[in-house]
């Protein structure tokens, strides 16, 4: 396949990346997404919009955030080099303000009044809720009870920031049931609020404003990482919950000679309800209002998923990694519990960066990757940092000491 006109071709005008994405609304939710979809295609051509959200990535968010060298981590693994796109340094700790900010913006073009969500690690509400102060908006974030057991430091970022946190006590009380929250009450008050989805998921435009408000996390790693070496990455590769992080990481290297790999959670073991590796163990289907590669069970219903990351534990993916892959253009491999929080103690240690558990996957499959190419270079996108994850994590594994030194 061509790539040269890669974002002009997809999605098309009914939402679609191939067969992937579209969008599978009730009746009187149809309206409403088509009124996002023209806001948004009226503002992402305005040079008032885009210079405004250039204004607030510099200003307010600190961007560009930098590449960095993980010089001991790599010797310590061999010759292979590997490098970290710091998204955790963006204002809030992770990759999710970027489309936060756009989506605020994109709210207050629209003149609604209110924007809520869910979320999982609780990075997507506190860069919501951020958002919201910023831009003046009401915020209602919905969030599973397990998700706020684990996740306390986000839960108390979003009340302090003004959100109210609603939790959600169905089913396994995670992400999946979060989403469904949001969309009951996105359901009863479209009119006045919009529905910010936390990944490049949901129905058309979602998966492309997401998309879009993301690629500047590549655009800039692609040039940084040029500048500092006078050539491209052999490899470049981040984690795959929903698929924000990544989408935006990966497309700017679309057209260029490096291998693309997205890291699933491979969670406690490969058997269903172990794990929330959609693209690795999924097949087709519908939910939450798009087509792609979906965890199913028995009766076909969306499987329930678990993983560490409290970020990663969704039985879905983004519609374009579903079509990236099909088209050959992009790998997806996984990573364990096990292996991220190994990750997660040796880039603590080795580098002095506490990444967060999502992004510790891709750190993972990076350091085992380095030791396979023996030379080359990869450049992970670090989504985010891992100060929400410290008390779970010296809870179950203590300070680390087990995987203080490399075997
Ligand atoms: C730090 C971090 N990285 C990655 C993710 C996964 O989301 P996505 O696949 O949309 O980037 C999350 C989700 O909460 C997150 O908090």
């Amino acid at each position: 396949m061509d790539f040269t006109r890669y974002l002009k071709q997809y999605p098309d005008a009914d939402g679609r990346f191939g067969k992937y994405g579209g969008a599978y609304l009730p009746e009187q939710l149809i309206p409403a997404f088509r009124e996002i979809t023209h806001a948004y295609q009226t503002i992402c051509h305005s040079s008032d919009f885009i210079n405004e959200l250039r204004r607030i990535r510099r200003e307010f968010q600190g961007r560009p955030t930098p590449v960095y060298h993980c010089k001991t981590l790599s010797r310590k693994l061999g010759s292979c080099q590997i490098y970290l796109k710091r998204e955790d340094l963006n204002h809030t700790g992770a990759h999710k303000l970027n489309h936060c900010m756009g989506e605020g913006l994109l709210a207050q073009f629209m003149g609604k009044k209110r924007i809520i969500a869910e979320t999982g690690a609780g990075q997507h509400g506190v860069a919501l809720a951020t958002a919201a102060a910023f831009f003046g908006l009401e915020c209602t974030i919905y969030m599973g009870e397990v998700d706020i057991a684990k996740q306390a430091p986000n839960v108390a970022r979003m009340k302090v920031l003004g959100a109210n946190v609603v939790p959600v006590s169905t089913g396994l009380k995670t992400l999946k049931e979060a989403v469904d929250a949001a969309f009951e009450d996105y359901l009863q008050n479209y009119e006045t609020t919009i529905y910010c989805i936390g990944s490049a998921v949901g129905p058309h435009p979602f998966p492309m404003m997401v998309r879009d408000f993301q690629f500047v996390v590549g655009e800039e790693a692609r040039a940084q990482f040029q500048e500092m070496m006078g050539f491209l990455p052999d490899v470049v590769t981040a984690c795959v919950g929903g698929g924000s992080n990544s989408i935006g990481f990966f497309l700017p290297f679309v057209n260029d000679p490096v291998d693309i790999v997205g890291v699933e959670p491979l969670g406690r073991s490969s058997n269903l309800g172990d794990h929330a590796a959609s693209m690795s163990y999924g097949t087709e289907g519908v939910m939450h209002g798009f087509d792609s590669i979906m965890l199913k069970d028995a009766e076909g219903n969306p499987a329930p998923v678990y993983s560490i990351a409290s970020g990663l534990d969704y039985p879905s993916v983004g519609p374009e990694h579903a079509f990236l892959r099909d088209v050959g253009r992009v790998k997806y491999e996984v990573a364990s519990d096990e292996e991220a929080v190994d990750a997660f103690f040796k880039l603590s240690r080795y580098e002095g960066i506490i990444p967060a558990l999502e992004s510790s996957h891709a750190v993972a499959y990076a350091m085992k990757l380095a030791k396979q190419m023996g030379t080359g270079s990869i450049l992970v996108n670090l989504s985010g940092r891992g100060d929400k994850d410290l008390d779970y994590v010296i809870e179950h594994y203590g300070y680390g000491e087990k995987y203080a030194d490399f075997k």
